[in-house]
Order: structure tokens, then C-alpha cells, then sequence
């Protein structure tokens, strides 16, 4: 059978392998390039569910290298879906170079090449971090962006660019803004898997400033059906937001997390330094998306206790992370706090 095939860049992070698992399960004609530079972030256990099927190839490259981009696009691709990108706002504090490169220079290189080759579809995967601070309401697609972090101001660079493409060459993009996302192969630098694999060590978890702060969270298949659905079903040059409709405070969230794990308060939860620049509250209104046909399916509740059960069953996947280039990171960023 002859297969479409959709280049997926970043797809060994933790939503791209969700994407590429959907994805290759779902859609029997679908073949998927993945394109990834294996960063920190990027692991190959994240796929391997999917390593041995001979619709599925993996290509070790940067988004940012002019040549391997142009490679890996002009190869029979019918999409581009970009996934990659440095991600950890923390990290974009320590360190915003990384960011530029990849989330900025990277998506401009992965622009030109699919000029160049008049791909069909570029999907860019964005963030509700875009659009800053929310005091009240919800962002809309159209409201402006304005970024407030160096990983936040990056993503925003990018998608201007994207939006530029098709302003200017017609290039066929679309764009999706997802909310904070939880689930099972995230990297435990983030707050839901750091919180629960030091709860599950027995260690402290660092809860930045009051706590007060709002995120809206969304199921990691959620979020990877929503950037299939719109890569599919969205009019190119469009913004569709996608957003969990799951509103908590953090110290909700902990609270949460604790009672899943069977740990106490007292004994588990520091408040320490805030977070500098720290965002107080995101919210988004989906509508737009939801009237394309997507809505999340994954209850909240049944979704953080799942990832939960599923850190408690993956030691053999965090374990090893955990004790590598994490532990570095994790002095730096937690020691003065
Ligand atoms: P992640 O950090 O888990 O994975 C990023 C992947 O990109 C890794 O596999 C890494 O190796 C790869 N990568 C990094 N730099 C690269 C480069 N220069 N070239 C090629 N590959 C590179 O990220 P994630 O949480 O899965 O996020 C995926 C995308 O979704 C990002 O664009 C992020 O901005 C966006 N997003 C994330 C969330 C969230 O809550 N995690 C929410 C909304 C949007
Ligand atoms: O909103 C979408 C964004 O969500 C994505 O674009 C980013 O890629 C993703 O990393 C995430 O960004 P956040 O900064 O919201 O995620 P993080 O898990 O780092 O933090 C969530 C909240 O928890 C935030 O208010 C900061 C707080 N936090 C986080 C950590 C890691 C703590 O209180 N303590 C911590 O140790």
C-alpha cells in the first residue's frame, strides 16, 4: 500500500511520541518521519512501542541545520508537523540561548524548506504562553501576543514567522496554542511529573511562591488528537487554540497529587522562591477548535490518576533519567531557591 507520510519534528519529546503513537495507530495509510536531535529532552524509549514498524523512520537531525531540514522534507513528505523545541520555561531562564536557536532560527529553517518543496500542510505546535498573563476571561485566537519569559518570547517568534509565511508566500500553515500538558513520558523537570516521581522517592516537592498560580491542564493524547484534528481539518493561515478546560491552582494540583501518592503535606511540600517573571494565570477559549470537531475526551481526575499509576509502573523510564544530566539541572535550579 503507498503511504502518505508526515514528517513529525521533536517527536521523541513527550507530545510528539503521543502524536506518533495516535497517529500510526489510527491511520493505516500514514507513514511518519520523525526528525529529532535528541536533545535532553528527546529519548528513544519514548517510541519504542513503534521503533519496529516499518512505517515508522527516525532521522537524528536539528531543526535548525539548513541541510538536514532540507533532506528530510524533500523526502516524499506530504506534512510538517514541528514539535521540537527547547520547552522548560525554568531552563529558558537559565539559559534562553538554546531557545532562540531552536524555537526561533529552527522554525524559520523548517519554513524555507517547505517553501521550497510546496509541502501541503506545516502545522507549528505553539502555547497558550504566547498570549502572557490572562488576569481575566479567556485568550482568543486573535488576541495579542504578548510573552512574558524567554521560552514564552521564543514561541511567539516563531509563530510570527509562520504567520508571516502565509501572509506573504501563501504558504499553507496552520498553527495550534495547547494549554499546560500532563500525562504519561514527560520529562520530570515539569511540575506534574517532578512533583510525582519526589513523591514517589520520598523527597520534597517545590512549590514556587504561594502557590496561587492558574493553569489550564489537557491529557497528552487530548492535545496530540487536537494538533492531528486540525492538521487535517483546519483552514490553512488559521490559529485554533487548545485548551483542557481543567482550571487549578497549583496548590490544587499538589494537594492532588499528594492524596494520589498516600503523601502528607507536612512532610513533603517547601514553598520556595518564586519563579521570576511567573505568569499568574493562563486561560484559553476553544471554541474555534471545538467547532472544527475536536474536544477533549480525558476526564482530569482519571487523567492525573493514571499518570500517577503510570510513573508508579515506569521506574525503569524515570529512573534512569533522573539520575543522569537531570540531576545537574536540578541543583542549579533548585539550590538557591
Ligand atoms: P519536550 O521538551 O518533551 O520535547 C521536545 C523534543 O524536541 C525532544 O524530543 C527534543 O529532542 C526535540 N528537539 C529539541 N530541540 C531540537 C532541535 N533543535 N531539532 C530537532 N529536535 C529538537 O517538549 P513537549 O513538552 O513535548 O512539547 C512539544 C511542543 O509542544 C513544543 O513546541 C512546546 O512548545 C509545545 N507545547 C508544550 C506544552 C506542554 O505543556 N508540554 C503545552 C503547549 C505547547
Ligand atoms: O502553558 C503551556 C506550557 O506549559 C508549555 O508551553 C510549556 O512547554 C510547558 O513547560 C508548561 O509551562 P509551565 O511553566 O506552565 O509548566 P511547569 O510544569 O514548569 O510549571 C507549571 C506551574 O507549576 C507553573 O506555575 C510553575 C509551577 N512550578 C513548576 C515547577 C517545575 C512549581 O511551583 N514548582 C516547580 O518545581
Amino acid at each position: 500500500m503507498a503511504h502518505r507520510r508526515w514528517l513529525v519534528t521533536g517527536g521523541l519529546g513527550f507530545i510528539g511520541s503521543s502524536f506518533v503513537r495516535l497517529v500510526l495507530a489510527e491511520r493505516a495509510d500514514l507513514a511518519i518521519t520523525v526528525l529529532d536531535a535528541l536533545t535532553y529532552a528527546g529519548n528513544p524509549a519514548n517510541l519504542a512501542e513503534v521503533a519496529a514498524d516499518p512505517r515508522y523512520r527516525f532521522v537524528k537531525g536539528d531543526i535548525a541545520d539548513a541541510k538536514a531540514v532540507d533532506a528530510a522534507v524533500g523526502d516524499g513528505v506530504d506534512a510538517v508537523v514541528n514539535f521540537a523545541a527547547e520547552s522548560h520555561v525554568d531552563r529558558s531562564i537559565l539559559d534562553p540561548e538554546a531557545f532562540i536557536r531552536t524555537d526561533v532560527m529552527g522554525t524559520h529553517v523548517l519554513l524555507e524548506a517547505v517553501r521550497r518543496h510546496g509541502i501541503a500542510r506545516f502545522l507549528q505546535v505553539s502555547t497558550d504562553e504566547v498570549y502572557g498573563d490572562v488576569e481575566q476571561g479567556a485568550s482568543v485566537e486573535d488576541d495579542p501576543i504578548r510573552p512574558r519569559s524567554p521560552y514564552a518570547a521564543s514561541k511567539a517568534g516563531g509563530d510570527l514567522q509562520v504567520l508571516a509565511y502565509f501572509a506573504t508566500f501563501g504558504t499553507p500553515i496552520l498553527i495550534t496554542r495547547g494549554s499546560n500538558t500532563y500525562g504519561p513520558y514527560q520529562y520530570p523537570e515539569k511540575l506534574v511529573p517532578l512533583f510525582v516521581t519526589n513523591l514517589l522517592e520520598g523527597e520534597t516537592v517545590p512549590v514556587y511562591g504561594d502557590g496561587g498560580q492558574i493553569r489550564d491542564w489537557l491529557y497528552v493524547d487530548d492535545h496530540a488528537r487536537g494538533i492531528a484534528h486540525v492538521l487535517e481539518h483546519g483552514t490553512p493561515g488559521e490559529v485554533y487554540n487548545l485548551g483542557g478546560g481543567n482550571s487549578r491552582t497549583n496548590l490544587e494540583i499538589t494537594h492532588e497529587l499528594l492524596r494520589l501518592t498516600g503523601r502528607t503535606w507536612d512532610e513533603s511540600v517547601r514553598h520556595v522562591t518564586d519563579r521570576p517573571g511567573h505568569d499568574r494565570r493562563y486561560a484559553l477559549d476553544s471554541a474555534k477548535a471545538r467547532t472544527l470537531g475536536w474536544t477533549p475526551r480525558v476526564d482530569f481526575a482519571a487523567g492525573l490518576a493514571d499518570t500517577v499509576a503510570w510513573y508508579r509502573a515506569r521506574e525503569d523510564w524515570w529512573r534512569p533519567i533522573k539520575s543522569g544530566e537531570f540531576r545537574d539541572y536540578y541543583r542549579r535550579q533548585y539550590a538557591l531557591r
